[in-house]
């Protein structure tokens, strides 16, 4: 009998969210109105900070962070090589300069607080920080650094929605934390993003710069609540959620613990499973990791002679998706006249040694034993 697929992971979409898309489409008001409002305070609220604001994706969430924070042309932003490319392109949107950072090791591909100190420049105003898979970076170096050097962070959070380090929530440590709720995160609302901070005039101006620098939305003036008369501060664009994502990302965030502990049981499970293939030369990085994880992906290093692709093409072959997070940025073809490949290998040893080697696999709440061991057992003889 043919074996299922296993995808990469799966969204846990249900009646409850039907239900949720149902209520504010019979009310008739799709645009930002009380469902936005009740989903920016509880999400605030899960994560610690005084203040999220939802916006229609996680890269605008980035792009509006950015700008709110002051970034301007010539400026510069450190980052890690190995992340999502939509921190990168902000930079370049924003004018900025993106300089790319080694991450910490090969047991965690965290951003290396070190290796941004070394690149510290009197340009540079940011550094995004970002929880590789889920795991917690070291926001304490960071934050210590920020102090010290007088640098933003601004926290990239998508992957961690709920993950802890000393009693915090990843997205409450930097001037800001953003957020993506894209089809294949912890908790999905189709496309959509938060911004969550503890700066009440940083707030403010996100706030603006989500609504083309409106003073006031429709549902304010229809309610009574803003001005009849809106003015317009300053210049902004529409990076605004709507009401049916806004309704949906409730539901989803209520079954954010559940999931998150269905998660961490899966990702035990394979660890399990895979630690006999050690002797075959693959690695897991993230053993004995600080604070605690959201589980976001279940990342491997192959052995170092093994080929990348061979191996995600026989896993394909048995129904197993797989995927890299990441290829580094210097890599891309965009990337050719920003960053020197050659360059960027020596300058980031940690990066050039783990991006051949890196490989994610199916890790999701609704994942089940069976499925686990599919995947160790296929993974095992594509290694051979
Ligand atoms: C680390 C990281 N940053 C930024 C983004 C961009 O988010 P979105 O796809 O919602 O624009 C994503 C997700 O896709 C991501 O994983």
């Amino acid at each position: 009998m043919p074996q299922h697929p296993i995808p990469l992971t799966q969204p846990t979409l249900d009646e409850e969210e039907e239900r949720a898309v149902l209520r504010v489409l019979r009310s008739r008001w799709v645009t930002q109105g009380p469902e936005i409002r009740a989903f920016e305070e509880q999400f605030a609220c899960a994560i610690g900070t005084s203040h999220a604001i939802a916006v229609a994706n996680g890269t605008l969430a980035l792009e509006i962070a950015y700008a709110a924070s002051g970034l301007g042309p010539g400026d510069e932003v450190l980052l890690p090589a190995i992340t999502f490319v939509a921190c990168w392109n902000a930079v370049l949107r924003a004018g900025a300069v993106p300089v790319l950072a080694d991450v910490q090791g090969l047991g965690d591909l965290t951003l290396s607080p070190a290796s941004v100190e070394s690149l510290i420049t009197e340009r540079t105003r940011l550094v995004i920080t970002m929880p590789h898979g889920g795991f917690p970076p070291d926001m304490q170096a960071f934050e210590e650094l920020s102090r010290r050097r007088g640098v933003t962070i601004i926290e990239d959070a998508c992957h961690a929605p709920l993950a802890e380090l000393n009693g915090r929530r990843i997205g409450s440590f930097g001037l800001a934390g953003t957020w993506s709720f894209y089809g294949n995160k912890n908790m999905t609302t189709g496309e959509g993003g938060m911004i969550t901070t503890n700066d009440a005039a940083f707030a403010e101006k996100c706030r603006l710069l989500r609504s083309h620098g409106l003073t006031s939305g429709t549902w304010q003036r229809e309610t009574g609540e803003g001005p009849a008369l809106y003015d317009v501060l300053q210049t902004g664009t529409n990076a605004r959620m709507d009401e049916l994502r806004a309704a949906i990302g409730l539901v989803q965030l209520e079954k954010l613990p559940s999931a998150t502990a269905a998660r961490r049981r899966n990702a035990e499970h394979l660890r399990e499973l895979l630690a006999p293939l050690g002797d075959r030369g693959l690695e897991i990085p993230y053993v004995h990791h600080r604070g605690t994880s959201a589980h976001h992906l279940f990342c491997v290093l192959l052995p170092p002679d093994a080929e990348r692709e061979a191996v995600m093409s026989r896993l394909r072959e048995e129904g197993i998706q797989t995927s890299v997070h990441y290829r580094p940025i210097y890599e891309f073809s965009a990337a050719r006249g920003i960053h020197d490949e050659e360059e960027m290998r020596r300058r980031l040893p940690v990066t050039a040694k783990v991006a051949p080697r890196l490989l994610t696999l199916p890790l999701g709440p609704r994942q089940t034993a069976e499925d686990n061991e599919r995947i160790a057992e296929a993974l095992g003889r594509a290694l051979g």
